[in-house]
């Protein structure tokens, strides 16, 4: 048996140290990998990992310490030919002529789509990994990657905090999520920030406003608004203005994290994550499972089909939300 590894769309951090377990894992049980660099686009374009000796196949030396490494040593991308029937058709043509039996992608929701509509025509096995830092995928709790994100966030704002203290402001801070809120939810709860705004819910101007007036009254001098960047507003710097128009009674600041978010060594908890998903993916590909993604539900290893993990985002943890009101008060 030959899999095919690809890391593809975003990069999170843990994709690494999937990489590493997929690869000791195949090795061992007498399976070869390739990894595929570039993810669908390098697929398209026979772009395959070469080891020291110009060969293809990954050995266990190719994969030695991976595990704390950020981002990913196959490289990522994010491919418009692999929206089309056209570049489906030539993925199942490349995949044959390098007799690739199985594939693993590692990826969010446009790597999983793919994934799904390559498995419709294409006779080999896939089983798909969630790494994506914007935990919107369903089957799975946790996708690889979000964890740390939110600690880089959460750090973040911990300094932002120092500046707003000594300075009597409000920090917009912008964290990533275009459709989920979790990264926002997560980073507010752990730093203590006293609002959160995300994907999901829209709260009305004039309502924010006489919170913030409250919170004002209350003897709070500083304030930290968490805003994931698909928020209803558009982001922290549209919410800023909506706000100051509306009457925010405290000066602020906005701060956009950005991409930093995807970076750094991943947190243990995500290399853990993708090192049980890594071998557990192959696991299930030697049992003959295809077109699902592996992940992790109340700590237990799962395999869902593909159009279950991206029919639609999770939904916001209301409990998760609640605590943050009683606490941001
Ligand atoms: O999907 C991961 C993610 O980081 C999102 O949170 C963000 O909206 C998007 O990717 C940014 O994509 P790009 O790096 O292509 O600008």
């Amino acid at each position: 048996m030959r899999i095919g590894v690809l890391c593809s769309g975003g990069d999170a951090p843990g994709m690494n140290a999937a990489l590493r377990s997929i690869v000791r894992t195949a090795v061992v049980a007498g399976i070869e990998v390739y990894g595929v660099r570039h993810g669908y686009e390098g697929l398209l374009n026979e772009e395959f990992y070469l080891d020291a000796a110009g060969l293809p196949a990954m050995g266990l030396r190719s994969v030695s310490g991976l595990s704390r490494l950020g981002g990913t040593i196959l490289h990522s991308s994010r491919c418009k030919r692999f929206e089309t029937p056209e570049g489906i058709q030539l993925a199942v043509e490349i995949l044959k002529k390098h007799k690739i039996d199985a594939l693993i992608p590692i990826g969010g929701n446009g790597t999983l789509a793919g994934a799904m509509a390559l498995s419709k025509v294409w006779d080999g096995q896939i089983i798909g990994l969630p790494g994506t830092i914007d935990n919107d995928l369903r089957g799975t709790n946790v996708t690889i990657g979000f964890a740390t994100a939110v600690d880089t966030a959460v750090d973040a704002v911990d300094k932002l905090r120092d500046t707003a203290g000594s300075h009597d402001l409000m920090f917009f801070v912008e964290v990533m999520g275009r459709h989920c809120g979790d990264i926002a939810i997560e980073t507010a709860i752990a730093s203590g920030a006293e609002l959160v705004f995300i994907p999901e819910i829209d709260e009305p101007v004039d309502k924010v406003v006489k919170r913030l007036h409250k919170i004002k009254a209350s003897g709070k001098t500083s304030v930290m608004a968490i805003v994931a960047e698909g928020d209803g507003s558009g982001g922290a710097f549209p919410l800023q203005q909506k706000l100051k128009e509306a009457g925010n009674p405290f000066e602020s600041r906005c701060v956009v994290l950005g991409h930093v978010q995807r970076g750094g060594s991943p947190v243990a908890p995500d290399r853990i994550l993708a090192t049980g998903l890594g071998n557990y993916a192959v696991s299930m590909l030697i049992q003959d499972e295809t077109g699902k993604m592996a992940g992790f539900i109340k700590g237990e290893p799962v395999l869902t089909p593909f159009e279950e993990c991206i029919a639609e985002h999770q939904q916001a943890d209301a409990v998760r939300l609640r605590l943050l009101r009683v606490l941001g008060a």
